[in-house]
């Protein structure tokens, strides 16, 4: 039985798809046998960041009882299970969300951990997901109208009986409008696993079709994915890029008081 885990946000564009991908690639890089699945099924576009678009057969058409699972699943970078909703608005106009679930519990016995890429907001695919997972993880942004909505993803996630593993703070400048990490655990009372920095090399990877851990390993994003894959399955991961440490007022004045002083 794998663990499944789905990726939410409740804001749109917080970068869920982009998340999934890479993380089920990191998690497989470190030796796990890995799904990604694409739930958002009327906005499908985790096989454009795979690369594996205009696949035949989608997720729509399993849930239109019009393909069995198996068809649906593609071989992706480093051996990850693919299962794409598909972009035709005909065949989603046909599926059925409520199949669903049927389709997560097939998924779950052939990999270690399946991955569930969420749709924004809190619809019936946002639902099925969630209370056919084991676990969530949210996408945020270090903004408030992200973090607000974040917030009504892990009460529904709470009342469905899904564990809440922490969020992920993705596009992160360090500018100073930018809420905190600390600030981010103190409104949603659950621990941040990571922070991914605003970086190009996203939208490179993402123009090119090819997911950003397998086209830029060592960017600063690619990286900090890395790491919390790491820390997903308990390895020890010493990432390329060490992060610069905020200089705030605290830390100026610190210097101020004992730098040049040796
Ligand atoms: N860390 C990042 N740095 C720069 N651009 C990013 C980052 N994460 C996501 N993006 C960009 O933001 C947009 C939305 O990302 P996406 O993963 O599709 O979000 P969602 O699935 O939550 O709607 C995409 O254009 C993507 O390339
Ligand atoms: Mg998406």
């Amino acid at each position: 039985m794998a663990t499944a885990i789905a990726i939410a946000s409740g804001k749109g564009g917080t970068g869920k798809t982009t998340i999934a991908a890479n993380l089920a690639i990191a998690l497989a890089k470190f030796g796990k046998k890995v799904a990604v699945l694409d739930a958002d099924i009327a906005m499908a576009n985790l096989e454009l960041i795979m690369g594996l678009e205009g696949k035949p057969v989608t997720l729509n058409d399993v849930l239109a009882g019009r393909a069995s699972v198996r068809e649906a699943i593609y071989k992706g970078p480093e051996g990850v299970l693919v299962i794409p909703a598909g972009i035709s608005l005909e065949k989603f106009r046909r599926a059925n969300p409520e199949k669903l679930e049927e389709v997560l519990k097939e998924i779950n016995d052939l990999v270690d951990i399946l991955i569930i890429d969420c749709p924004a907001g809190i619809g019936k695919e946002t639902l099925i997901a969630l209370s056919a997972s084991d676990a969530v993880i949210l996408v945020v942004n270090p903004e408030i109208s992200s973090i607000s909505d974040a917030l009504k993803v892990i009460a529904i996630a709470k009342r469905l009986g899904t564990q809440i593993l922490g969020a992920i703070v993705n596009r992160v400048s360090n500018d100073s409008t930018e809420l905190s990490v600390k600030a981010i655990e103190t409104i949603l009372e659950v621990p941040v696993l990571g922070v991914v920095p605003e970086d190009p090399h996203v939208r490179k990877a993402a123009a090119f079709g090819t997911p950003l851990v397998i086209m830029y390993p060592d960017s600063p994003a690619a990286q900090a994915i890395m790491e919390i894959a790491a820390k997903l399955v308990g390895v020890k991961y010493e990432p390329k890029y060490k992060k610069k440490e905020k200089e705030n007022f605290i830390t100026r004045l610190i210097k101020g008081l004992f730098g040049g002083r040796k």
